[in-house]
């Protein structure tokens, strides 16, 4: 019979000491930083949630291709082996190296996006929008309808809602919709997979009105997985075959390789298209590099080859997948409001329905966010209304974000279990103190992303 623990599939073999603070020290860092958790250096952080992006843990495999890399400035060695491990997984025609995800949407849209075009996907990435936006056009978010309830698990809570993608088009015009995303797994929307019925649905309405059909693949092989798990008709099949699958229905890829590569950064565009990939090319060489490196040294080329493949490897799927959900189980049986199910990357807690007494625009995330790092050194990041409040056009008042939520993303191969026991347990010790917690007022602000850089001041009871 086979035993039941889920073990992390791999040694450990150099390890980073993590400098244990106090309470008392805390606070004191709380003030110096104005209570913005970005503000923060990371050696005063014990467990650090702030992202799963570009701070996983390499393998003993990928600090040797570190070794290999070859850095010649044209037709480097770990160019050709990246470029045939990119092909061979994700099956597109050109393969555009770049430094990170952003780089490879900033060019995506530099040539297909003008102004009044329309791009939809499930839920857009704050860059992947930015970048839009930047260029004049509307990004459109069209999760599927289950999405919206948070308590209520379902498989495939990143889907896109494919009804809403054809009312688009037949209202805005195919012709004003240079081509349709899809982000798997869906981020914004709580790291939830999308099925590969929906990748398919969502193809073969591109493929109809001649619309072209792009991945943002940052968390391609979590996606995988969930299919695997999930998806009827998929148990059998391998990581690699689902995932060739699912690209199969698209005409290339966005991909930040600081997630599912396994790698401290890097990224690349793909697409079949031979005059696109022309066009992309020039500009790769204007801003990030030559295209056989685009912007990374041929070690990142060999570390991102070697983490795709590892990445993929059923045994750290089942083991990442796994240490996600115990987080979410343990902290939820108690009664802390996630986004259920738990995702694959990170868990969302529901700060709107935690704090009901802090109101939406005195930050009740950033508040508990706050309390997590002055109790136990966690750093998590804020998802609400910091990050994502709007402003009444006709008055200028601020208006709340949709949720409040706070995000405890993991990194790849970093934490061990008693690493997540101690998250839960500051987590719950947040929870039993729910009450006495307190609002936030912003003192000092930018005009744009306020919440990287924002001074916070804490509200007395109201
Ligand atoms: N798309 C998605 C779905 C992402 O989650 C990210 C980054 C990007 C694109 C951009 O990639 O950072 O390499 O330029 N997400 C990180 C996060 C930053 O914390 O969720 P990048």
């Amino acid at each position: 019979m086979p035993f039941q623990t889920i073990i992390e599939p791999f040694k450990i073999k150099a390890v980073e000491p993590i400098r244990l603070t106090t309470q008392a020290e805390r606070a004191a860092i709380l003030k110096r930083a104005y209570y913005n958790l970005f503000l923060i250096r990371a050696e005063e952080v014990i467990i650090d949630l702030l992202t799963d992006s570009g701070t996983a843990a390499m393998s003993s495999e990928q600090w040797a291709g570190v070794m290999r890399g070859d850095e010649s400035y044209a037709g480097s060695r770990s160019y050709y082996f990246f470029e045939e491990t990119v092909r061979d997984i994700f099956g597109f025609k050109h393969v555009i190296p770049v430094h990170q995800g952003r780089a490879a949407e900033r060019i995506l849209f530099a040539l297909l996006c003008k102004p009044g075009s329309v791009i939809p996907n499930n839920t857009h990435f704050d860059t992947t929008r930015a970048n839009i936006e930047y260029r004049g056009g509307r990004a459109v978010d069209l999760p599927c309808a289950e999405l919206r309830d948070t308590t209520t698990p379902h498989p495939f809570k990143g889907n896109m809602d494919v009804d809403a993608l054809k009312s688009l088009i037949r209202e805005v015009g195919a012709e004003n919709i240079p081509l349709v995303m899809l982000t798997i797994t869906n981020n914004s929307g709580g790291g939830q997979p999308v099925s590969m019925a929906n990748i398919r649905a969502v193809s073969e309405v591109c493929r109809a009105h001649n619309i072209p059909f792009y991945i943002d693949a940052c968390r391609f092989a979590e996606n995988a997985y969930f299919i695997k798990l999930r998806e009827p008709g998929y148990a059998d099949k391998t990581p690699l075959e689902i995932a060739r699958e699912m690209f199969s229905y698209a005409d290339g890829c966005t991909m930040s390789a600081k997630k599912d590569g396994l790698a401290n950064i890097g990224g690349f565009l793909c697409t079949n298209d031979d005059k696109l990939a022309q066009q992309e090319k020039e500009l790769l060489i204007l801003t990030e590099g030559f295209p056989t490196y685009g912007g990374l040294a041929g070690r990142d080329l060999e570390a991102i080859a070697i983490g795709l493949r590892e990445v993929l490897d059923e045994h750290y799927l089942q083991y990442r997948i796994a240490s996600t959900r115990y987080l979410g189980e343990h902290i939820a049986r108690e009664g802390v409001p996630i986004v259920q199910p738990p995702g694959g990357h990170a868990i969302y807690i529901d700060a709107g329905a935690m704090l009901p007494h802090i109101p939406p625009l005195q930050f009740p995330g950033q508040a508990l966010a706050v309390e997590l790092y002055r109790l136990g050194g966690v750093r998590s990041c804020e998802i609400g209304s910091v990050m994502f409040a709007g402003r009444d056009p006709e008055t200028g008042e601020e208006v709340p974000a949709p949720r409040e939520l706070v995000r405890l993303a993991i990194p790849r191969r970093v934490y061990t279990q008693s690493h997540v026991d101690y998250v839960v347990e500051v987590t719950l010790e947040a929870y039993r103190r729910r009450e006495q917690l307190n609002g936030y007022r912003i003192t000092w602000q930018t005009p744009f992303l306020r919440h990287f850089s924002c001074h916070f001041e804490p509200l007395g009871r109201v």
